[in-house]
Order: structure tokens, then C-alpha cells, then sequence
């Protein structure tokens, strides 16, 4: 079966296929020119992705050596993410869907990046807990097969990767703050400066806004003491804020180790790929003894190979999808809640 995955919910526009088990494309045009503005303009991103899509679509078929008619399934993502932007590649999915007579199917973008982990040669293995860290979700979830999936704890005020670009704005350092950031804390002094980490009531909850104020107040603190922060300055607080950060993904994920019997677990989305969290995630799972699972970097920001394999997962699992498919909110395939 070749499966077509198109991703285009944010600010990178992805088109994938998948020939049997193989990836045989898997193109990301990311949009750069959001920088200047300090984050993801909307509207610029739709139109963005108008221009790119069918000469990445051509690129795909290109690389993977396939003409339109060899592609058996067509998908792409249905939401979560910027309305206008997901409008463009949902109808085109669904043109191509049309035109060609193959079947479509919707995707919901958080589950493209919770199964991302099957895009390894060495898949999670049920049932495991998924880590999803990204710039608009953090979840901590149970995956019990392809649909039965059950939320443990959510963020409840800033995700972590947007938590990472606040930061960086704060710093001067610039967007996406995620590699700012980690490229800044590996100068920085571990330790120097500590930031404190939210407890909630509920165990799997994260909070990141506190620390976001801390980060505030502490440069505050130091530009009215001793004038503007020196990059030595920034780089420790880049390595303060990056390990609180951590220290709370790898506490919650550890509380919800021991609550739960898994055979593995997964780090995904955007944030996984921090070098720092992908070796602290390792260590845990290593503690455990069970098998870790983190996608590689191609396959941990927006990307439309997660699309395609979630689509293969749900298809081959029985789903199947009218053109009339909307991307409403509440509306976007998802099998948790
Ligand atoms: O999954 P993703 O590409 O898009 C969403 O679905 O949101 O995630 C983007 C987020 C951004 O907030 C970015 O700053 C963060 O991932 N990110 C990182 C790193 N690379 C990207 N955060 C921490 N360390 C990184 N190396
Ligand atoms: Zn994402």
C-alpha cells in the first residue's frame, strides 16, 4: 500500500509517502520568514503553504519514484492548528481524494506525533506511555493499541515547547526559542541559578507558566541590580530554565511509570528533539528497564510522514471518512479525551 500523508497545520509544509513499510519521501519546507515577527503569523502560513504544495507534492512523487495513481491512500492533517492553514492542505488531500477515486483519511495531529515513534525501526511496544512535548501540546498519555488511548495529564496553562520560545523572546535570543535555548544552556553554568517547578494536585498535570514569571523576575531583578544581561548571564539562565523544564517532564513521566504497567515509552513532538531531554528520557527508561522509543529529528517537529503512518494505522484498523470531513474543533478524528 502507498499511503500520502500532507501536514500543513503550522508553519512547516510536509508532504510524505509511504511505499509498503518504507518511507519513501519525506519533504519539510519550513517557513522561515515567520522569525521576524517573533512567531507564526496565520495568514502569511496559509498562503505560504498555497504556493509550496503541489511543487512539494511533485518532489515527493519524484523521490519516491511513484506517479499519483500508484497512491493508494490519501491523508493529511485535520487539526489541531491554525484554521486557515489546515484548510489548504485538508482540500487539497481531499481534491486529490476525488479526482483520483482513493480513499481519504483525516488525521489528528497530536496523534501523528504519538505514533511517530512507529516511523523507527524500533517500534513502542503496547501498552506504552507517550511523552508529547511540542510548541501548542504537552500531554502525558496511555496507549493501550492504535485507538484505544487514554490521557493522563495535560499542561494546564503553557505547553512546553511554547514555554521554550517565551523564554527565548525573554532572553533576546530570538524564535523558535527551542534550539536557541539549547544551543545557549550548553554554554551555560548548570546549576548557577535554580528555578522552581510546579506541584499540582493532579499527579500527570504540568504547569509551566510559573517558571515562564520566574525567568521574568529574575532578569528583571538582575537588569535593575546590575544593568543589561551579559551572554555568560543568558546562557545560565538558558541552562536553568531548559533543566526545570526537564526536571518536570521526567518527574511526571516517572510518576506515571510507576502507576501503570507499560512495556515501553515514547518522547515525540517538536521538543524531543532537546538533546538534554532526549538523554534524560533514555536514562529513565533505562532505570525501568523498559524500552525507550524516541523518533529521530525528522520525525519530531511537524512532519507528514506521522500523518501518513497514523492514517495507515486507522485504515488498516477499519476507519473510513466522507469528503463532507471538516475540520471543526472537536472534529478532528481523535480517540482521546
Ligand atoms: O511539534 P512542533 O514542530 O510543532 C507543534 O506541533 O507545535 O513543535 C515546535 C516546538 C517549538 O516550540 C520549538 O521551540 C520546540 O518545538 N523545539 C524545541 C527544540 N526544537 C524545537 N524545544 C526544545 N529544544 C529543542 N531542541
Ligand atoms: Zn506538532
Amino acid at each position: 500500500m502507498n499511503v500520502l500523508g500532507i501536514e500543513t497545520s503550522c508553519d512547516e509544509t510536509s508532504v510524505a509517502i509511504i511505499s509498503e513499510n518504507v518511507i519513501a519521501a519525506n519533504l519539510i519546507s519550513s517557513q522561515d520568514f515567520h522569525n521576524q515577527y517573533g512567531g507564526v503569523v496565520p495568514e502569511l502560513s496559509s498562503r505560504a503553504h498555497l504556493q509550496i504544495i503541489i511543487p512539494l507534492l511533485k518532489a515527493a512523487l519524484s523521490k519516491s519514484g511513484l506517479n499519483l495513481n500508484q497512491i493508494d491512500l490519501i491523508s493529511a492533517t485535520a487539526g489541531p492548528g491554525l484554521i486557515g492553514a489546515l484548510l489548504v492542505g485538508l482540500t487539497f488531500a481531499k481534491g486529490l481524494s476525488f479526482s483520483l477515486n482513493k480513499p481519504f483519511v483525516p488525521v489528528n495531529h497530536i496523534e501523528g506525533h504519538i505514533f511517530s515513534g512507529f516511523l523507527m525501526n524500533d517500534k513502542p511496544e503496547f501498552p506504552f506511555l507517550v511523552l508529547v512535548v511540542s510548541g501548542g501540546h504537552t500531554l502525558l498519555l496511555l496507549v493501550n493499541n492504535f485507538t484505544d488511548i487514554k490521557k493522563l495529564g495535560t499542561t494546564v496553562d503553557d505547553a512546553a515547547g511554547e514555554a521554550f520560545d517565551k523564554a527565548s523572546k525573554m532572553l533576546g535570543l530570538g524564535y523558535p526559542g527551542g534550539p536557541k535555548i539549547q544551543n545557549s544552556a550548553a554554554m551555560g553554568e548548570i546549576g548557577k541559578i535554580s528555578f522552581p517547578i510546579s506541584e499540582l494536585k493532579d499527579p500527570f498535570n504540568f504547569s509551566f507558566s510559573g517558571l515562564k514569571t520566574a525567568v521574568l523576575r529574575f532578569i528583571q531583578n538582575h537588569n535593575s541590580l546590575h544593568g543589561q544581561l551579559s551572554e555568560n548571564d543568558i546562557n545560565d539562565i538558558a541552562a536553568a530554565f531548559q533543566a526545570a523544564v526537564i526536571k518536570a517532564l521526567i518527574r511526571k513521566t516517572e510518576k506515571a511509570i510507576n502507576s501503570f504497567e507499560v512495556k515501553s515509552i515514547s518522547l515525540v513532538g517538536g521538543v524531543a528533539a532537546n538533546n538534554v531531554l532526549r538523554e534524560e528520557f533514555q536514562k529513565l527508561g533505562d532505570k525501568h528497564s523498559l524500552k525507550v522509543v524516541i523518533p529521530s529529528m525528522d520525525f519530531c517537529g511537524d512532519n507528514a510522514a506521522m500523518i501518513a503512518i497514523r492514517a495507515k494505522q486507522l485504515y488498516e484498523s477499519g476507519s473510513r471518512f466522507d469528503l463532507d470531513f471538516v475540520p471543526f474543533p472537536g472534529l478532528t478524528n481523535q480517540h482521546f479525551s
